[in-house]
């Protein structure tokens, strides 16, 4: 299946021309020209110039009339095919109540499609307001320490790929809530994502008799003398942490949680910064990566949020017998699995509890990504909730809930990733390296 844009966009593009047809042939057009000006600088500037314009994420500006018409063509082609803006995840009504107002409408794509295909009037200057980049007010700055990541080419899970712990203490006095973060790496190149972790330094460790501040200690004694600690399980091996409160993953721009909601840290929690470096494939050192995590805190916010993070796919690798593979040389993988909520780590006693935004992860031979809920007790109708027909690593991000579902001790969540491993020859395993294949939901939910 194209995606519901594209098929959209040609059937609106067909009625539009149609439209025109017969307009042309009876005097009392509806068919106004577009301008630049009354039709697209709206639609241009409301979701496209917050990344395209100077000192924006984008490679170059779309916030003139001469740079827009320089580009309709690319524009076109661009918007109709859904790779801009970057919205990966479906929102046509079909799967999930996605609050999507940085989408494209399908009145906005036929819009520029006509423009675009017209003689790109320029029409009657207007006043409109500049969209700003995103920025996040009020931050507190952390920043990792200058550091060239080095990958144990022995590691069958990480051949290429080396992660790393940083850790910071928040400063504060009480209890502050997160409600938003803005992380950016200062070497896109090699980051390939940066997890932060609230670890309690007096709470108990998964290894018995110790803290997490004595593990932490531990991993970073044992290093050598380069910054940080090995982490490829989180916040380190041994490490229990509270939350996961910021994932920074290629495309993400500023993240603000839902109105009223935050994550708690204590002055004296240890935020810890999990950083996954992919290395060049010429083995070449690449320059080093600082990266700086902005955090904005609140004293006070109305509700708790909590994490999940399923991968089936991952966590198979933890199994006694075996970890799941990807059959080599497929088009169209599907890897599907059922988890119930208890596999989320919520007991049967606790209540209903709501979802707020889903981002979901693959590396690169993902190809889609859905998410359904079942009620095993209920009308046995599944009710999909999250689905990317065409999955594109560099474009991540959290996609937030207008209407929030909801996991009961009776919902069963089927989480499916299709792959494309038709250029690879060995079966794929999972695993953390770039190379190797996760199928991961992360949720943001409301505490109950
Ligand atoms: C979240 C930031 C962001 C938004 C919003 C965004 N773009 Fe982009 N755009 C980028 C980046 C970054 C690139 C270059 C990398 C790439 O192509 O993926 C790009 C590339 C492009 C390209 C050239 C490559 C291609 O895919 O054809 C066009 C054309 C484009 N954008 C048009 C638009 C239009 C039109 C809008 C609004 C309807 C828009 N973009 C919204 C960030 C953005």
């Amino acid at each position: 299946m194209m995606t519901h844009r594209y098929v959209m966009g040609t059937i609106l593009s067909a009625m539009m021309a149609t439209a025109a047809c017969s307009s042309s042939s009876n005097s009392d057009s509806n068919e106004e020209p577009l301008t630049y000006w009354q039709n697209v600088a709206p639609i241009v500037n409301a979701k496209c110039v917050g990344c395209h314009q100077q000192g924006g994420i984008a490679p170059f500006a779309l916030d003139t009339y001469d740079a827009v018409k320089a580009r309709a063509a690319g524009i076109d082609g661009a918007t109709q095919a859904g790779h801009m803006p970057p919205f990966l995840m479906t929102h046509d009504g079909s799967c999930g109540d996605i609050e999507r107002d940085e989408a494209l409408t399908p009145a906005e794509l036929a819009t520029l499609h006509r423009w675009a295909s017209s003689d790109k009037n320029e029409g009657t200057p207007v006043e409109i307001p500049r969209t700003p980049a995103p920025v996040l007010d009020h931050a507190t700055e952390y920043r990792t320490p200058n550091f060239v990541p080095r990958a144990d080419p022995a590691n069958p899970l990480a051949s290429r790929d080396e992660y790393r712990c940083f850790g910071f203490r928040p400063g504060g006095t009480g209890t502050r809530y997160i409600t938003g973060y803005h992380a950016i790496p200062g070497n896109p190149a090699i980051v390939h994502h940066a997890a932060l972790y609230v670890v309690d330094p007096n709470g108990a460790s998964y290894v018995a008799g110790k803290t997490n501040g004595q593990v932490v200690q531990a991993l970073d004694d044992a290093g050598t003398d380069r910054d940080g600690w090995p982490c490829f399980g989180a916040a380190g091996d041994g490490v229990r942490f509270e939350s996961s409160p910021a994932v920074w993953v290629p495309g993400q721009n500023v993240v603000d949680y839902p109105d009223g909601f935050g994550a708690p840290v204590r002055p004296d929690d240890l935020l810890v910064l999990q950083i996954h470096y992919n290395l060049p494939a010429s083995g070449q050192s690449p320059p080093p990566d600082s990266t700086n995590l902005r955090l904005r805190y609140q004293d006070h916010v109305d509700r708790e949020v909590l994490f999940r993070s399923p991968d089936p796919l991952l966590d198979s690798l933890f199994r006694p017998q075996g970890p799941d593979t990807l059959p080599p040389g497929k088009r169209e993988h599907p890897y599907s699995r059922e988890l119930a909520r208890s596999d989320l780590d919520f007991t049967d006693d606790q209540p209903a509890v709501e979802i707020l935004g889903i981002m979901p992860h693959m590396h690169e031979l993902g190809r889609k990504f859905e998410l359904t809920l079942h009620q095993a007790g209920g009308t046995g109708k599944d009710e999909c909730i999250a689905h990317i027909d065409q999955w594109n690593f560099h474009w991540q991000r959290f996609y937030w809930y207008k209407t929030r579902p909801k996991l009961t001790a009776d919902t069963i969540a089927k989480l499916t990733c299709v792959f494309d491993t038709s250029g690879k020859r060995e079966p794929v395993s999972p695993g953390w390296g770039t190379e190797n294949e996760m199928c991961l939901g992360m949720l943001m939910i409301a505490k109950p």
